[in-house]
């Protein structure tokens, strides 16, 4: 037995351990349960008394070998670990991460604001969490209107209602409750239907909402701003074409089609061989929404608008799938980079 231990000693001191698993295997190989010292200490309770102490004194030395040969590992690991900061470089220069592009449904609504500002509209913006009166009552949606149904509306609290608006028109009603006629703003913001996602559908989305009211404001008026508007957004030889259509907050209503930017108005799948897409609602104010807010009808009149901005956006840079939009899909975004 002494033999064995003078071969262990030496061993134990040469094992090389340069990582925590050398570490947990030497740990087990010699002080596990079932390790060489356990056995060691098995074999010295059968050593004749006569040799007990000097085979015990050298045992001890192998456990203290052993023990040292650890503690010495832990030690230089622990020096090791505090040492990177010195290793730290604080002149070198960082890795360069390219700032995201901005996202094509920003991009087209800022071209927006920018094109009606120029003609003098400024821009308003209010909340996404409206009441009844200002998403339907003062815009003369009457009781049993289909879009106050839960079907097509987000409620948050009913009676009195509570919801998440499903248009921007809330803010034309916020507006004129707060000025007096000229009134020439836009209200850009994100409208909220309860729709299933589809390549075409979506239960947010963004709108852009124009207003103008003073004295003498036609339906001429509305109709030149808008083919402004249109050759503006989707170039100088654009055409447009309104058809008459119902909105109960205005009164003629129209929607406006756009000759198509993407076959010129021969056919193609996107205005579904037509040669025109619908790009907006508009019309006349009513007068009774005119009245809800207080503001004379019998002086003045306005006309409204309304456009999606993922549908400009779609039709803009001819994207197929609205869902895209709202994937964050690097692929999809990095495609805008560098338009402003
Ligand atoms: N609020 C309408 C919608 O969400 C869009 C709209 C249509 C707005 C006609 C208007 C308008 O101001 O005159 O479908």
């Amino acid at each position: 037995m002494l033999d064995k231990i003078h071969i262990l000693i030496p061993e134990v001191q040469d094992t090389s351990i340069k990582t925590k698993e050398d570490l947990e295997q030497f740990r087990i190989h010699y002080q596990g349960r079932k390790g060489v010292l356990a056995g060691l200490f098995e074999d010295f309770k059968t050593v004749p008394p006569a040799q007990k102490k000097e085979t015990g004194r050298i045992l001890n030395d192998l456990k203290m070998a052993i023990q040292a040969r650890i503690d010495t590992f832990i030690q230089e690991a622990g020096t090791k670990e505090e040492t990177p900061s010195t290793e730290f470089d604080l002149t070198r220069p960082v890795t360069y991460m390219e700032p995201g592009p901005r996202h094509p449904l920003s991009i087209v609504r800022n071209q927006i604001i920018e094109i009606f500002s120029r003609i003098g509209y400024t821009v308003a913006e209010d909340r996404e969490i409206e009441d009844d009166w200002h998403n339907f009552t003062a815009l003369n949606f009457p009781e049993e209107h289909p879009a106050r149904d839960m079907q097509d509306t987000f409620f948050i609290e009913k009676n009195p209602d509570i919801a998440l608006r499903t248009h921007t028109s809330s803010v034309q009603i916020r507006t004129m409750e707060q000025n007096q006629p000229p009134i020439r703003s836009i209200f850009p913001g994100r409208v909220f239907r309860n729709e299933a996602i589809s390549a075409r559908a979506h239960c947010i989305f963004h709108q852009v909402e124009g207003l103008y009211v003073d004295k003498d404001v036609s339906f001429r008026d509305l109709k030149q701003t808008l083919l402004y508007f249109a050759k503006e957004v989707f170039g100088e030889d654009t055409q447009i074409r309104l058809r008459p259509s119902y909105f109960p907050f205005t009164e003629p209503s129209g929607e406006m089609d756009v000759s198509c930017n993407i076959c010129g108005g021969k056919g193609c799948n996107i205005c579904k061989y037509t040669g025109w897409v619908e790009i907006l609602g508009c019309g006349m104010v009513d007068p009774a929404v005119l009245e809800n807010c207080n503001i004379d009808s019998e002086i003045y009149t306005g006309f409204a608008f309304g456009m999606g901005i993922e549908r400009i956006t779609m039709l803009k840079y001819q994207i197929k799938d609205l869902r895209l939009f709202f994937e964050n899909d690097l692929r999809f975004l990095n495609q805008f980079r560098g338009i402003i």
